[in-house]
């Protein structure tokens, strides 16, 4: 397995470059199922997620192309809609082809995801959805069939905001006969990207940007050419260095709406950005500042950000809170930090962070994608060595991070094990 060998290093410069979010492709890949023919999804990164993805809709029937920046999705031929269980238990969103199945075809069996490092993340909301569209819906030995003559329109309120059951329900929406009205839907940035493309196909959704959407069901919808939106937590992950950094970086190529809650509790801190465009300057302070972080649906403080954030207030003068409602249990990264030597204490879903003036370089492990993504902040961030290993999660969502955070100054080595 490989890991990351890392020298500490914060005299970072330059620039640093965002790529497409991986998680609008991940919907947006589901969504080509929807309309017979070739779509082609640009500004598409290189991850082991999206190739899981690809590998799904190929057992589906599809022909998949996945070249430098692009993916092609031909699913003309889409005829066997089960998401097997050794692919769904990699991926939990491989439940996105739930809903495009279930419209196309009529039919689906998708393996039931299981917990995974983050806590146990329910697909209840995703499929409640769907019996309120006309499916039916049966549990059966680990899998979930999902059965329709036809799908028809329905009021329906999320108890919770979910970017999974919002989307997964407004690709099954889209053939309903009538107009379906989804209350309390999710707001994020992933959510208007899927929206945007749908509608490119010739799907009828309004109300984006708001917790209330309205779909009318349409009888045929057609294959796209789409570019996929800047990654959020990528930029975020970056900006975060920038803030530990002890020069000013430029991050390019993202959307600065997208981060605006980051965005103010970086200049909490004591940060300074200067935002033109799609690119954001961050001069980080002199001092780093403590402030409290509580991780909410869009547009709050996103939670996968949580974990790098907690590394910056490990950095900052004074005693911070990091609390995170979305994932309760989201907090396996504080005791690799704590091996750096960081001072947390956990009280139920709250880090109480005290500054320190030095992580100490030790080998940790990474067991989640941001968790890891965090690991390698706190290992520039670390005197001495930092050794990171299971980075098969970071490179499941980031696209060579060591060659981005290198070529802004960072000292990081992949061995290859
Ligand atoms: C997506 C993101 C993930 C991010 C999360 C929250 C993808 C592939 N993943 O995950 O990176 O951390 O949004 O922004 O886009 N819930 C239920 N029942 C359900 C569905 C969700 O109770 O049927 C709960 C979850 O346990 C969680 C909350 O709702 O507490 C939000 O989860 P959700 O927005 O659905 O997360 P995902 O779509 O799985």
């Amino acid at each position: 397995m490989d890991k990351f060998t890392i020298e500490h290093g914060l005299d970072l410069s330059g620039n640093i470059y965002v790529s497409g979010a991986k998680n609008a492709i991940l919907p947006s890949m589901a969504a080509c199922l929807l309309a017979p023919g070739k779509s082609i999804l640009r500004n598409v990164p290189n991850l082991i997620d999206l190739k899981t993805m690809a590998h799904l809709l190929r057992v589906i029937g599809a022909r998949v192309e996945y070249g430098e920046g692009f993916m092609s999705i031909d699913s003309k031929d889409v005829c066997y809609p089960e998401a097997p269980y050794e692919l769904v238990s990699k991926m939990r969103a491989s439940i996105y082809v739930l809903g495009p199945l279930v419209a196309r075809l009529g039919k689906a069996r998708v393996s039931f995801p299981g917990g995974c490092a983050i806590g146990t993340r329910p697909v209840d909301l995703h499929l409640k959805a769907l019996e309120a569209l006309g499916a039916t819906i049966e549990i059966e030995h680990g899998y979930i069939n999902a059965k329709a003559d036809k799908l028809v329109a329905a009021d329906i309120y999320f108890e919770k905001s979910s970017v999974g059951a919002t989307i997964n329900t407004l690709m099954a929406a889209v053939y309903a006969e009538g107009t379906t009205r989804l209350y309390n839907a999710a707001m994020e940035p992933e959510v208007d990207s899927t929206i945007d493309m749908l509608n490119k196909m010739g799907a009828k959704i309004t109300g984006k940007g708001s917790t209330t959407l309205e779909i009318e069901g349409v009888k045929d919808l057609f294959p796209v050419e789409m570019p996929m939106i800047p990654d959020r937590i990528e930029a975020g992950t970056f900006l975060i260095a920038g803030a530990l950094s002890q020069n000013p970086i430029t991050v390019c190529g993202c959307n600065p709406e997208h981060l605006t809650a980051l965005l103010d509790k970086l200049r909490e801190t004591g940060c300074k950005l200067d935002i033109l465009g799609a690119d954001i300057t961050i001069t980080p302070p002199e001092t780093i500042k403590s402030t409290n972080i509580l991780t909410l649906p869009h547009p709050g403080f996103p939670t996968d950000l949580q974990a790098q954030f907690t590394v910056l207030m490990c950095m900052a003068e004074g005693i911070s809170t990091v609390e995170d409602t979305i994932f309760p249990d989201r907090f396996m990264h504080v005791a690799e930090l704590s091996r750096l030597q960081a001072d947390i204490r956990m009280e139920r879903n709250i880090a109480i962070i005290k500054g320190v003036k030095d992580l100490s370089g030790a080998e940790v492990m990474a067991t989640d994608l941001r968790a890891s993504a965090a690991l390698v902040l706190a290992g520039m961030a670390a005197k001495g060595t930092t050794t990171v290993s299971r980075i098969y999660h970071i490179d499941r969502g980031y696209d060579r991070i060591e060659e981005k955070l290198n070529s802004i100054g960072a000292k990081i080595r992949r061995e290859i094990g």
